[in-house]
């Protein structure tokens, strides 16, 4: 049989949408310009799906920061791992007022989040070790777990009684350490990890915790530090990881921890070691938005006024927003059914309103969900016009939207 075959197939990952080349419900093509509305098939519609959470992707000041610093370095320097000839004063000074923003000790940078996580968990679990993993982790989580020469468990999602019952089991015969991993904002259905009854679960079994902080880094908490310092829990996060691709609007990754664990990161994380460093540009970029996310709390405050008011219109029409807990709203399709989803959306777009179905592998199979972002360019007027064309859908459509209640509550999304 020939390697390729399986290419000429509809199985894989999207299959039917990859064989039939669609281009609306995946791989949609979108104006690159940045912002609260798009251009999508020549229609401006309003952009729900870009992670802008503070609204820093239209920055001008960014962009002079980038203009500039193009200017001086071009798009590589440096150029190299950060181990050979990569390395920079302003790398050190940014990993620096990193970790000054965490209350961590160290930090250090990776060039995407994917993999800061991956090189972060694989270099720390070694083969004595075990991976106790959140059911529900983004696909890094995973995939870092499986690059790691130890064992893993899975916990039921934020199942707290599921989590203790697999340390009790590990303690039994104990040969290594224990890390426990889990995201903080949950990013599809925005809950929050249960961070504090996990840190007392970590101190009571003798574990370390790693949250991946994607969706709550410079979002949640005072001044966005994150969901552990939203829950008063930040200090006893172990490893702490977030990404720069959501409410910093650029590009890359930190993980922060004390100094020797960034030290053994730093030389032991495949994705560090054996990866160019991250261009300066991004580097004198991500200086001054940390500056912004700081001092972001004005941004802060307008995307969750955006965020509640669209929760509360859309959960007054009927729809199902879940039970997150974060500025994530997600709208469950009823019954998890594919077909209705895809004629909401397409309806939607029609509409002017851009939104994204979120469907396995992404979330579990018999799931969908819209994955709506609020962000702080949105306004009020932005909101309304959202939750009327969702008004027109659920009439035109004549939506069940309790089915949606059902399969939300029985899902394996629980
Ligand atoms: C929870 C989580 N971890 C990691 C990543 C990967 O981050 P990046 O896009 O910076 O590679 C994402 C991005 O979607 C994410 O949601």
């Amino acid at each position: 049989m020939d390697i390729f075959e399986k290419c000429d197939s509809d199985e894989g990952y999207f299959g039917p949408s990859r064989v039939q080349e669609d281009y609306f419900f995946t791989r949609p093509i979108l104006d690159p310009i940045p912002g609260a509305t798009t251009s999508f098939q020549g229609q401006k519609c309003i952009q729900w799906s870009i992670n802008n959470y503070l609204g820093l992707a239209e920055d001008n000041e960014l962009k002079s920061v980038a203009l500039e610093s193009t200017r001086d370095y071009g798009t590589s320097a440096p150029m190299g791992s950060r181990m050979m000839t990569g390395n920079t004063q302003h790398h050190k000074l940014l990993e620096q007022k990193l970790a000054q923003y965490l209350d961590k000790e160290a930090a250090i940078l990776f060039n995407y989040g994917y993999l800061g996580v991956i090189g972060t968990i694989s270099s720390l679990a070694g083969k004595n070790d075990t991976v106790l993993i959140d059911k529900l982790s983004h696909a890094s989580m995973l995939d870092g777990t499986l690059l790691s020469p130890g064992k893993f468990r899975v916990f039921k999602h934020n199942d707290m009684d599921s989590l203790e019952n697999h340390l009790k089991h590990i303690n039994r015969n104990r040969k290594g350490g224990i890390l426990i991993v889990t995201e903080g904002v949950f990013g599809m259905r925005g809950d929050l990890a249960n961070l504090k009854d996990i840190c007392t679960l970590k101190e009571k079994y003798g574990a370390r915790v790693f949250v991946d902080d994607a969706h709550g880094f410079g979002v949640m908490g005072p001044h966005g530090q994150g969901t552990g310092s939203y829950f008063g829990v930040h200090n006893k996060l172990d490893v702490y990881l977030g990404t720069f691709a959501k409410a910093f609007a650029s590009i890359g990754g930190v993980t922060a921890s004390n100094k020797k664990v960034v030290e053994w990161i730093r030389y032991n994380a495949r994705t560090q070691v054996f990866a160019k460093s991250l261009p300066m540009v991004y580097v004198e970029v991500l200086k001054k938005a940390l500056e912004k996310v700081k001092k972001g709390d004005d941004r802060r405050d307008h995307m969750w006024e955006i965020s509640f008011r669209l929760k509360q219109k859309l959960a007054n029409l009927g729809y199902c927003t879940g039970e997150g807990q974060s500025p994530i709203v997600a709208v469950y399709v009823p019954a998890g059914d594919i077909p209705t989803g895809k004629k909401i959306i397409f309806r939607l777009r029609e509409l002017g309103i851009f939104v994204t179905g979120v469907i396995y592998p992404v979330v579990p199979k018999g799931i969908m969900l819209f994955r709506m972002i609020p962000t702080a360019s949105h306004t009020d007027e932005h909101v309304d016009k959202t939750v009327r064309a969702f008004q027109i859908v659920r009439d035109e459509l004549n939506l069940d939207l309790e089915k949606a209640f059902i399969s939300q509550r029985e899902s394996p999304l629980q």
